[in-house]
């Protein structure tokens, strides 16, 4: 295996400045040329307009709702009601346990069956690729959910820099373990690090992100800073957060909670309202600040960009 202490080699060919990436993107929108990728931001309006009333002033995003006319949650609804388990199981507590978390420097290596094996500090991440907001639906295996405005960049562009050799099938993805600075950690009950896993062909759908801020500010402790994961067609649970290690592998890789319970939480996670949690339905959930319950959708909303990945599959079987 190659040295992963090497950094990685770019040519300058390879990177889109950022004046560039958004003329050419005005310029395809231009000639009404949407691809999926730019789909949710050709949509936003020019000027940035607030967007909830208990958002901290000074924050903005681009749109007020998701493409379905959601509302996006407040900033402290997403900063405060929080599943970070290294840090505790009280989502109320997690903010005030991770204020002080330090998040610099630091370091994503990514490496296994990979041509160009490569420790990325996070500076070279947000200047490699550009950050783009992606407003998004997460939704909880609990059975709740929010809209959250991300920014980030997309894995796929992150994936092809690194050149996965032919023998990579899954990605898996690690956080940090440090019991100093994460109490929860030092809990006995579950398999510490926290590890997730997507196929490959799943990695490289456009919807897939590695975020690095929300509400126009950088991600806070609590979210995953300074990089986590998000993919928003599949339960809360596969958006990993903190991450330091993304890893190619042939075989499909061991996720924390489908380690602890494989009857309750399967490798796919697809949301999925036809399939229940064995203890309960998923077919409604709570959307953070709303009294009454939502129907779920199929894939959360998302089944036009997605469902393809899985066809021919049983999804009942492959939870
Ligand atoms: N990542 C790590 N490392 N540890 C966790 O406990 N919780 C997951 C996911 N990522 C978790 C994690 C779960 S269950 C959910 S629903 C989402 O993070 C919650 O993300 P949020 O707190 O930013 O809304």
């Amino acid at each position: 295996m190659s040295d992963p202490t090497k950094s990685v080699p770019i040519n300058s060919s390879e990177i889109t400045p950022k004046d560039l990436y958004l003329s050419r993107r005005d310029f395809l929108k231009a000639m009404g040329i949407v691809t999926a990728g730019s789909l949710l931001a050709a949509c936003a309006p020019k000027k940035p307009i607030q967007a909830a009333n208990s958002t901290p002033a000074g924050l903005t995003v681009s749109q007020a709702t998701d493409e379905l006319g959601n509302a996006l949650n407040s900033y402290d609804q997403i900063t405060h009601y929080n599943n970070f388990y290294e840090f505790s199981t009280g989502k109320e507590e997690v903010a005030t346990l991770s204020r002080d978390f330090k998040t610099s420097p630091w370091q994503v290596e990514v490496t296994g069956l990979v041509n160009k094996p490569a420790i990325f500090g996070l500076d070279d991440l947000t200047r490699l690729f550009p950050q783009e907001e992606r407003i998004y639906r997460l939704r909880c295996v609990e059975a709740w959910s929010m809209v959250i405005p991300w920014q980030g960049f997309s894995l796929a562009s992150l994936l092809k820099i690194v050149e996965p050799t032919s023998d990579a099938k899954y990605v898996r993805f690690e956080t940090l373990l440090d019991t100093q600075q994460m109490p929860g950690a030092n809990s006995p009950f579950y398999p510490w690090p926290y590890q997730e896993g997507l196929r490959l062909d799943e990695a490289y759908n456009d919807l897939v992100i590695l975020a690095t801020g929300l509400y126009g500010e950088a991600l806070p402790p609590q979210d995953g800073a300074p990089i986590r994961l998000v993919v928003p067609w599949k339960y809360g649970f596969k958006s990993i957060k903190t991450i330091v290690k993304i890893e190619l592998t042939a075989d499909q890789p061991a996720t924390l909670w489908s380690a602890i319970a494989p009857n309750e939480y399967g490798f796919y996670a697809n949301v999925n309202p036809q399939v229940d949690h064995p203890r309960w339905s998923q077919s409604t959930e709570r959307r953070i600040g709303e009294l009454s319950r939502r129907e779920t959708l199929m894939f959360n909303g998302y089944a036009g960009q997605v469902a393809d990945l899985y066809t021919g599959m049983d999804l009942a079987a492959n939870y």
